[in-house]
Order: C-alpha cells, then structure tokens, then sequence
C-alpha cells in the first residue's frame, strides 16, 4: 500500500488523487488567481537563483477536502497524529525551477509532510519540470494532472528542475502536533 512507502522510503505517488473534473477545476481557479514571485522560507525574501516560481497561500480550493480526507489516512494508517495543512498554489512559466532543498529544517518547525498535486492536463517531456526527489536511487517526478506526490518534509531533498512551458502545483504541508 503506497502509505506504507512513506514510512520506509520516505515518499510515494498516486495518480487520480482528487478525480479529473477536481483537478480541472482547482486548475481554472488557479489560473484566475494573482501570484507574487515567491519568497525562500528561510530568508523570508526573493531570490530567482534559487527559485523562481510564483505563489500564493490558499485558504480555500477545490483540493482542500482531499487534503483533508488525505491528513485522516495518513493519520489512520501512519499514525503521523498530523493536525493541519497549508496550502500553497504555484505557478512556474519557462524557465522557472527551485534548487535543491529540505521543506523543513530539524527542530526549527513542524512541517513534517509534503503532498504535492499537479495540475498540467497537457504536459509532455519537453516541458520538463519535473521534481526530482533525491533518493536512493534518484527519482523523477513528471507533473501530471491529478498526480499525487507525497513526502517526509524533513528527510527528502527535492528540487524542480528548469520547466519550459507554465507549469501549476498545489502543495499542502501537513503539521505535527503544536510542541
Ligand atoms: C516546494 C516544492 C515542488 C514541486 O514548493 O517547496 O518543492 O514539484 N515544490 O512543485
Ligand atoms: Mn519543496
């Protein structure tokens, strides 16, 4: 069962995550939405070097009840006791990508798990994009519509590579309990 993968491997990825008409219509809500170039985590601030998507925090989306519905499995089959998610919709356009990093840092938060969900009915390789998670061995995501992609926010090195067409993601970083 693809859970289980996150405990021992760290990650795992399902497709048809929330259902094609879902996936369409978190993708018309997101190309209607206003996006700001996005600040790195820790500096708080711009730096195109190392991203250089644009983003911005959903408080609502046709994607949140499954996130929700996503936090109570993973909480029913991985006992993870996660408490809440954020949302965050981002936009790539050509040539955009983010270096490789961790989305949480030991000790300084309680991010503790990535999911991912993609919302690009027509790519094709020639986009690129894809996430790369650096694993044993390294794996390559492509970012396909209603492509679910899961993650441990502390133990996987990831990175977007460069993406040559626009490219739509919305991330939920799912919190532990308050420490
Ligand atoms: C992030 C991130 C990966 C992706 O926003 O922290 O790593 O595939 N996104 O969009
Ligand atoms: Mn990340």
């Amino acid at each position: 069962m693809s859970v289980e993968q996150l405990g021992e491997r760290g990650w795992y990825m399902r497709d048809g995550f929330a259902g094609r008409a879902v996936a369409l219509a978190a993708l018309e809500r997101a190309r209607g939405v206003a996006l700001r170039p996005a600040a790195i985590r820790r500096q708080r601030a711009h730096d195109a070097s190392v991203r250089s998507d644009h983003t911005t925090w959903l408080d609502d989306s046709p994607l949140h009840p499954c996130f929700e519905a996503l936090r109570l499995e993973l909480n029913r089959t991985a006992y993870l006791g996660l408490t809440r998610f954020d949302v965050q919709l981002a936009r790539y356009d050509a040539g955009g990508h983010y270096a490789r990093h961790f989305d949480a840092f030991p000790g300084s938060d309680n991010r503790r798990v990535t999911a991912i969900v993609y919302l690009n009915p027509d790519w094709v390789p020639a986009h690129g994009g894809q996430l790369r998670l650096h694993v044993e061995p390294p794996h390559d995501v492509e970012p396909l519509l209603d492509r679910l992609v899961v993650f441990s926010s502390e133990r996987v090195e990831h990175e977007v590579l460069p993406s040559f067409a626009p490219r739509f993601a919305v991330t939920a970083w799912f919190y532990g309990p308050a420490v």
